[in-house]
């Protein structure tokens, strides 16, 4: 995820490109950069690190021209550095592009340009897209953004300038927001709406394959497919500056958790090769004789990515057969872990920083383990010290609790699995298949619940007073239940605990009483009897119960107070739709109590101590 903004018309384009950035800072921060073309060609300036780094820099020679295209930056493709920031550019500087997206062809694209003897200058895919339109450039600069969106395969939004065409904007939209902002005289573009709010309320947002045509006066909407004109409804914006800030939601944590289907369209974007029906991860270096030794995996992370390992060790052991042991990170480096030359580790952490998983990682490497890191945060210090890195693409998570950086873990979980179980020999084509297929499936699911929310705000509504609940669940289900808790008491203060739902009569059911409140997870088929079972004897001592399962499960509203039904899909995938349920009665509950949700008492999203 990244902002792009863009300007037109009769104004300096340097501070509103700047301010424009500010605003879109959310969606990115490790670089920024700006491009003015003044009728005598194209100036960029671009800077590693913060927006004011970018100011700073243009302060005392700022650019000078009434067009001009802007990027802050969540690396994906290459480090953060002052090369890898957009705009980027064709050799000769004419063409200039700033991208939000995942171009997924970009390396073979890259490999046929450097054979037809093009230098480029970063390692980012988005340097391709300017090239190509050198490349096939012949006076009409709409042609030619046409023919190399013909060639570019991925999700993007694309803004370009060109320095032959000095009095007009090109932008393109396929599965990367964009919209495009009206005034008089002037025309503005953006990733999100409080880039542009300050100047216009009036906006197109464009959608998937719709390409425009920007000069001062004027908007073309075309299909790029067909060229033929496409019309868009004219919207007005009545939302306050704050309220655009989050999209229109209330809080960040609401908006994270409805990015979640996108953000896993992204996490699993270039990874599966459809041709061949192959998970492909080309970011690891691990080779595939290396790959079959691994014999031991220790996955290691704290909070909300310690819960996404529980769930990895599911999926590592059940599709690769490699046993995995699970630790929290302030505890394994202590433990002195038992390596052998066979053991990978695996630290999961969505800012890359937190200490004690960073700790573990160096303990991990000091014994020789080779360390596969997962994050969210490309040039992350957990990302440069790991041997390996799998980024989550999920975008800026600024909530603390943790949402879509979950759920884009699990499928990086999937994913990694598979790869393994792919490279080892341990599932078959059909397996394969069918794993892939369910996987596409997620982020439409994932949809499908988070428009069912207003029944878990009910549920929320009723739950605000109580002074303890339940979380029970077996297998995949008590690691999503864990999740689940933490998430509640994190932002609602409530106390809550998660059980192992056969583990309750072992002590724990003393504390069911009349009118506790008891969230129950039963979406493996398997265990589902015995769930039942569990169910039966809290009921037994006056638990009220919510069920949560799959819809094709006819039967748990027998056993349940009320039931909340799911999507159905394999049973290693339940937990990605299993947890949405129990993200949202956090949220609704933490709101209903009027508390502070996306920045809970105590706590901090990045914690860098031990
Ligand atoms: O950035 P990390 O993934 O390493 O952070 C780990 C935990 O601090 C984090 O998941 C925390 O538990 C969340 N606030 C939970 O919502």
């Amino acid at each position: 995820m990244c902002g792009i903004m863009g300007y037109i018309g009769y104004r300096q384009a340097q501070p509103i490109l700047l301010n424009g950035l500010r605003k879109l800072e959310y969606r990115g921060y490790d670089s920024a950069g700006i491009a003015v073309c003044n009728g005598q060609g194209i100036t960029v300036r671009k800077k590693q690190g913060r927006i004011e780094a970018l100011e700073q820099q243009v302060a005392s020679q700022p650019l000078l021209g009434t067009v001009g295209i802007g990027h802050t930056r969540w690396a994906t493709h290459g480090k953060p550095s002052d090369d890898n920031s957009h705009p980027h550019t064709d050799q000769s500087g004419a063409f200039t592009v700033v991208h939000n997206g995942i171009i997924e062809n970009y390396l073979d694209i890259r490999q046929e340009l450097i054979e037809e003897g093009v230098a480029f200058a970063s390692e980012t895919d988005t340097e391709v897209i300017a090239h190509l339109l050198a490349k096939w450039y012949d006076n009409d600069l709409v042609a030619a953004v046409k023919k190399v969106a013909g060639i570019i395969r991925g999700a993007y939004a694309l803004a370009v300038m060109c320095e032959y065409e000095p009095d007009k904007l090109v932008v393109i939209r396929y599965a990367s927001p964009l919209i495009i902002g009206i005034g008089a005289g002037e025309k503005y573009i953006g990733s999100d709406i409080p880039a542009i709010l300050e100047h216009t309320r009036d906006v197109y947002v464009l959608e998937d394959g719709d390409l425009a045509v920007l000069t001062k006066d004027s908007v073309t909407l075309l299909d790029v497919d067909t060229s033929r004109p496409v019309q868009r409804e004219l919207v007005r914006i009545e939302w306050d500056k704050e309220q655009a800030e989050k999209d229109g939601f209330d809080h960040y944590m609401l908006k994270e958790i409805h990015e979640q289907p996108h953000a896993l369209r992204h996490t699993m974007t270039g990874r599966i090769d459809e041709a061949g029906g192959m998970v492909v991860l080309p970011e690891l270096r691990i080779r595939p004789d290396e790959l079959r030794q691994v014999e031991k995996i220790y996955i290691v992370a704290c909070g909300t990515a310690y819960h996404a390992g529980l769930i990895g060790k599911h999926v590592f052991e059940h599709l690769a057969h490699i046993p995995v042991e699970v630790d929290v990170a302030s505890e394994f480096r202590y433990r002195k872990p038992l390596y052998t030359p066979g053991t990978l580790t695996i630290v999961v952490s969505q800012s890359g920083e937190t200490a004690d998983t960073l700790a573990a990682l160096r303990e991990a490497k000091r014994n020789g383990s080779r360390v596969l890191a997962i994050t969210n945060v490309v040039g992350s210090t957990i990302a440069r010290e790991a041997d390996e890195v799998m980024t989550t693409n999920a975008g800026p998570e600024i909530a603390v609790a943790s949402t879509k950086a979950y759920t884009s873990q699990l499928l990086a979980f999937y994913l990694l699995g598979i790869y393994f179980a792919q490279g080892k020999g341990t599932i078959d084509d059909q397996e394969r298949a069918t794993l892939l297929q369910a996987l596409a499936q997620l982020p439409d699911q994932v949809e499908a619940i988070l428009s069912h929310a207003d029944k878990l705000r009910q549920f929320a509504d009723a739950i605000k007073e109580e002074q303890q609940l339940f979380f029970i669940g077996r297998g995949l289900d008590h690691a999503v239940c864990l999740e689940g808790s933490l998430k509640l008491k994190e932002i609602s203060y409530i106390h809550s605990e998660a059980y192992a739902a056969g583990e309750l009569k072992h002590g724990t059911l003393a504390l069911i009483e009349e009118g506790t409140r008891v969230i129950a997870l039963s979406t493996q088929a398997d265990l589902h009897e015995k769930m039942v079972n569990n169910i039966t004897e809290v009921k037994a001592r006056g638990a009220v119960v919510l069920g949560i399962a799959l819809d094709d499960n006819v039967e748990l509203h027998r056993s349940v107070d009320d039931v909340c039904l799911i999507p159905g899909t394999l049973p290693l995938f339940t937990p990605i739709l299993s947890v949405i349920p129990l993200q949202l009665i956090s949220y609704y509950t933490a709101a209903a109590l009027g508390n502070d949700v996306d920045r809970p008492r105590n706590l901090a999203k990045s914690v860098t101590v031990e």
